[in-house]
């Protein structure tokens, strides 16, 4: 199947089918009310500085497409949404472009956004394969993009057929692209979260989106497609590392500069995610539907409900500043709590601080 075709049937299924995990494990990350904020509303800034660049709110678009027509479509509408409400965007896998120059254009949206975090994306695979840092430097200097994301999806990759099963001395690979990247690099996973043990041997990199589980699962969309094998790809759709778990476990591991993503829905989730440990977040198919539509109006509307959701979190937080919710206390129930538990995590770091 050509990749064209397969990335248009990615995108219906996702528009079409169930195929979320079964449960978002921020569900189990709650606040505590803070009767006495102690600020006015309008004083509130939700603005965050992050890898060079001002965010209206910590919030960037997720990687979802490039390289087809349709895309191009999806990308540009993006961007303009991003633009309008100053938030970031990441481009989907830059692959089609390594590979045939004349769908560069497909990713090329920065004149639509000429303010905006632009991040570039390839899987860890296509290095593997042969990609060097001359194709990771084409891929960002290229569309004028800000820095690379390199995508680490196993699970995606075993559950299709075509799937590129090539991740051997990949660590030592993001080494070499490191030293020789003058841009910010970061890896993201795309649904199955980051361990601390993973996030440690990273630690090198200028950060990491963990992409967990709760939101869109991989598995899922694939689990549509296949033919073959079709059961045991069933039994991976909630296969992962839950999202606040593995902000807490890359926190655990030192990492700075933390996105978190993968199920964040809400304002609300934003909150969570920040308070956690991330600096920023990533939403990637709550979006989709009206990009495909071309409809920056209604993104910038679903854009612009998400910031006052998150203000709303900060306010009753009590908190001015977006670092301030970092200091703010959290009770963890449910799956999550034993998750934490069994994993040696502290609560009382969060529960009292
Ligand atoms: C249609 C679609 C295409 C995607 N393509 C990519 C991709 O090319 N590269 C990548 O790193 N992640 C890709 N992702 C994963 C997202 O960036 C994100 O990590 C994942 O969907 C979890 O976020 P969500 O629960 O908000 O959807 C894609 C997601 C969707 C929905």
């Amino acid at each position: 199947m050509t990749t064209e075709k397969r990335k248009s049937q990615h995108i219906k299924i996702c528009l079409e089918e169930d195929v979320q995990s079964k449960y978002n494990y921020l569900e189990d990350v709650s606040f505590i009310h803070s009767a006495l904020p102690e600020l006015n509303f309008d004083d509130i800034d939700t603005g965050i500085k992050i890898f060079g660049k001002n965010l209206s709110f910590p919030l960037f678009i997720s990687a979802m497409t490039g390289g087809t027509e349709e895309a191009f479509k999806i990308n540009k509408t993006l961007a303009k949404a991003c633009q309008k409400t100053g938030i970031g965007l990441g481009l989907g896998s830059q692959r089609a472009m390594v590979e045939d120059s004349s769908l560069t254009y497909t990713y090329d949206v920065r004149k639509y956004a000429k303010d905006i975090l632009l991040i570039g994306n390839i899987g860890l695979p296509q290095f593997v394969k042969g990609y060097s840092e001359k194709d990771a430097i084409f891929s960002v200097e290229e569309i004028k993009a800000d820095m690379l994301a390199v995508h680490l999806n196993s699970l995606q990759e075993v559950s299709q057929p075509e799937g590129d099963l090539f991740f051997k001395e990949g660590l030592s690979l993001l080494k070499k692209l490191k030293e020789k990247l003058s841009f910010p690099l970061i890896v993201k996973e795309t649904g199955a979260g980051v361990s601390k043990e993973t996030a440690e041997k990273l630690s090198f990199l200028d950060g990491i989106d963990v992409a967990g589980l709760g939101g869109t699962s991989w598995s899922a969309v694939e689990y549509y497609r296949s033919k073959d094998h079709k059961e045991t790809i069933k039994k991976l759709w909630n296969w992962g590392i839950p999202t606040p778990l593995s902000i807490a476990e890359c926190r655990i591991a030192g990492i700075k500069t933390i996105i978190g993503s993968g199920g964040v829905r809400n304002g609300f989730d934003i909150a969570k995610c920040i308070s956690l440990g991330a600096t920023s977040c990533g939403i990637a198919l709550p979006f989709l539907k009206s990009a495909v539509e071309e409809d920056v109006s209604g993104l910038v509307e679903k854009i612009e409900t998400l910031k006052r959701e998150f203000k709303i979190a900060m306010f009753l937080n009590s908190c001015q500043k977006v670092a301030d919710l970092k200091t703010r206390p959290l009770m963890i129930t449910g799956e999550l709590k034993s998750m934490m538990d069994q994993r040696g995590m502290d609560f009382h770091y969060f529960n009292y601080r």
